[in-house]
């Protein structure tokens, strides 16, 4: 498994840092076949898996069931998994038994939190405890009701220098990489100088450390919209879709199941069953 050490080796050197969302057990498995460097279990999952309208909805118990699965689909690749929406506030006890009950049960290699400001101290006080922590700056989804929507962030200098400003005091809080999201490409160019550790972007130009997808998105799985910043590499939705509908004219039209897919009775037997 590459680690934290060979990220940032990786970053040193200039090699590109491949991250993919998955949420499930196949999906960790072709990701490890694959050769992904990270995996990540987004708190995406409310929307591409679960069909909720936003992430603000998706438990703790969600990313345990989801992460769990992904952890038994690729044992050798690094894991990073979402704390959800309001697991990560209140009291150093909550969130300390939130995040280790995550980190543990999950078997996850670090865990990820967004935001900077209140959220340092999250990242100070996991760090300390042993717990390795991915930052997310720029566009936070978890906080898109009180921003006014998912927009692109930082794009004004002033804006740009304080996404700075806080994946450097993200890095000095303990922070191991920085996902970040949705920004312009030459502020991309300018975290990555600003900090030791890896810049994974999305939607953050080809600047960045190392590059993050939804799974969702990438493989064009699912109803949902794509996000501009995403491309699709393959279409599966569309090879699901013809399997699913091939598979109804089958069963319709009587051509599935035939003798291929059918067990038999000796004749004496079949006999009996008539009397
Ligand atoms: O939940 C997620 O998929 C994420 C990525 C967009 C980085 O946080
Ligand atoms: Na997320």
């Amino acid at each position: 498994m590459k680690t934290i050490t060979e990220f940032k080796r990786m970053k040193a050197e200039g090699e590109k840092i491949v991250m993919m969302t998955a949420y499930d057990y196949p999906t960790a498995v072709f990701a490890e076949k694959a050769d992904v460097d990270l995996l990540l279990v987004g708190d995406s999952l409310g929307m591409v898996v679960l069909g909720y309208a936003s992430t603000v909805y998706v438990t703790s118990d969600d990313m345990i069931h989801h992460g769990k699965a992904v952890r038994r689909g690729a044992k050798d690749t690094f894991l990073v998994v979402d704390l959800p929406f309001g697991s990560f506030r209140g009291s150093e006890d909550r969130i300390l038994t939130e995040a280790i009950r995550i980190f543990q049960e999950t078997g996850a290699d670090a865990l990820k939190v967004e935001g900077a400001d209140e959220v340092l101290d999250v990242i100070r006080l996991l760090t300390k405890t042993g717990i390795p922590v991915v930052a997310h700056l720029g566009l936070l989804p978890q906080s898109a009701a009180v921003i006014g929507g998912y927009k692109v962030q930082g794009k004004t200098s002033q804006a740009a220098l304080k996404i700075i400003d806080e994946a450097q005091a993200c890095e000095a809080a303990g922070a191991c990489m920085v996902v970040v999201e949705c920004v312009p490409h030459q502020l991309t160019q300018k975290l990555s100088e600003a900090v030791q550790i890896p810049i994974i972007g999305i939607g953050a130009g080809v600047e960045a450390d190392g590059q993050v997808l939804v799974f969702h998105d990438l493989v064009k799985y699912g109803d949902h919209k794509l996000p501009k910043f995403a491309h699709a590499f393959s279409d599966a939705g569309s090879v699901v879709l013809d399997g699913i509908c091939a598979y109804t004219n089958a069963v319709r039209e009587r051509n599935f199941p035939n003798e291929k897919h059918q067990f038999n009775m000796k004749e004496e037997e079949v006999g009996n069953l008539y009397g």
